[in-house]
């Protein structure tokens, strides 16, 4: 068991919830494989983080599909703090059953204990230190302080670890990879940025087309069908090249600097709101 993992299994005895953070726009990429086994039987809320960067008609079909597998629900946007003030509320209801047992044994004013788990840049201190409404640097980033489980009190009845779980983002197949690429929650050094940004095109040709048609002023050829993915997205990434007057000596395209543009736009928001992925049917 690695050190981290060992930590959060030793942490998780403490509290009464897990706040799991996944980015809105990945719902399934951005969830870590061992999660279920990690956490147990501990209650679970979902926070859709990232909520501002995500298609709300995506997230809204994410939501009820958290729902109907039984996890409560919350959508956030960390960086603005919208829908974090929903938080504890939403706990409290989550644990309410429990919430009268404690009062009925008399343990009244008992706070809840929650912790915020999931994978690197999903919005961990940005949320927590939201929630706690302060504005400092990560926990771990003051020197010289020894810290030990240290708790913010969010409300009089609900208290947060102050430092989230970190887990490890699944690789399970390309496209998970991908995703986790195109978003920044992995380095993009799984390939270089040209095919990155070549899959990223072709992705959002499939599935947010105007986003491209109005961004970069394309007008989308038709598939011939027989092209690979790779192959049409390059196509795009060229076209947009030369729409953005992107050339090298001899007139031909700089498709690496558009694709690290792309990445960049995308990234930023400059493209639109996306959902890449959606929840399976069954
Ligand atoms: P982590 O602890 O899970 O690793 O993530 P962290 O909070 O450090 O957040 C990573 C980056 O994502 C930060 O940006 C943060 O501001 C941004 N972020 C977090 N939650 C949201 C959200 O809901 N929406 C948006 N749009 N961004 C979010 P940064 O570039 O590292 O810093 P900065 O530009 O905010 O200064």
């Amino acid at each position: 068991m690695t050190k981290t993992r060992r930590q959060m299994a030793e942490d998780l005895k403490f509290v009464d919830l897990v706040a799991e953070l996944l980015d809105a726009r990945i719902p399934r990429s951005s969830r870590n494989p061992d999660i279920d086994e990690l956490v147990g039987g501990k209650p679970r809320l979902i926070v859709l983080n990232r909520a501002d960067q995500a298609d709300p008609t995506g997230t809204a079909r994410w939501a009820a599909w958290f729902r109907s597998q039984g996890h409560a629900v919350l959508e956030t946007d960390a960086k603005s703090g919208k829908g974090v003030a929903q938080f504890s509320g939403v706990i409290r209801e989550t644990l309410k059953e429990k919430l009268a047992a404690w009062n009925e044994k008399g343990q009244v004013g008992r706070p809840i204990r929650a912790m915020v788990v999931g994978i690197p840049n999903v919005g961990k201190s940005t949320f927590i230190n939201k929630v706690a409404r302060r504005k400092s640097a990560k926990a771990g980033d003051r020197p010289g302080v020894t810290r030990g489980k240290q708790w913010v009190a969010v409300d009089s009845g609900l208290d947060l670890l102050d430092t989230p779980g970190i887990l490890w983002p699944r690789f399970e197949d390309e496209q998970t990879g991908l995703h986790l690429a195109y978003t920044g929650a992995v380095k993009d050094d799984i390939m270089d940025t040209e095919t990155l940004a070549c899959h990223l095109m072709e992705e959002l040709a499939q599935s947010y087309p105007d986003a491209l048609i109005q961004r970069y002023k394309l007008d989308l050829p038709p598939r011939t069908g027989e092209e690979v993915g790779l192959e049409y997205g390059y196509a795009l990434l060229e076209r947009a090249a030369r729409k953005r007057g992107f050339l090298k000596p001899g007139n031909e395209t700089d498709t690496e600097r558009m694709g690290r543009i792309l990445l960049d736009e995308f990234r930023a928001g400059k493209l639109g709101t996306f959902t890449l992925e959606e929840p399976d049917e069954q």
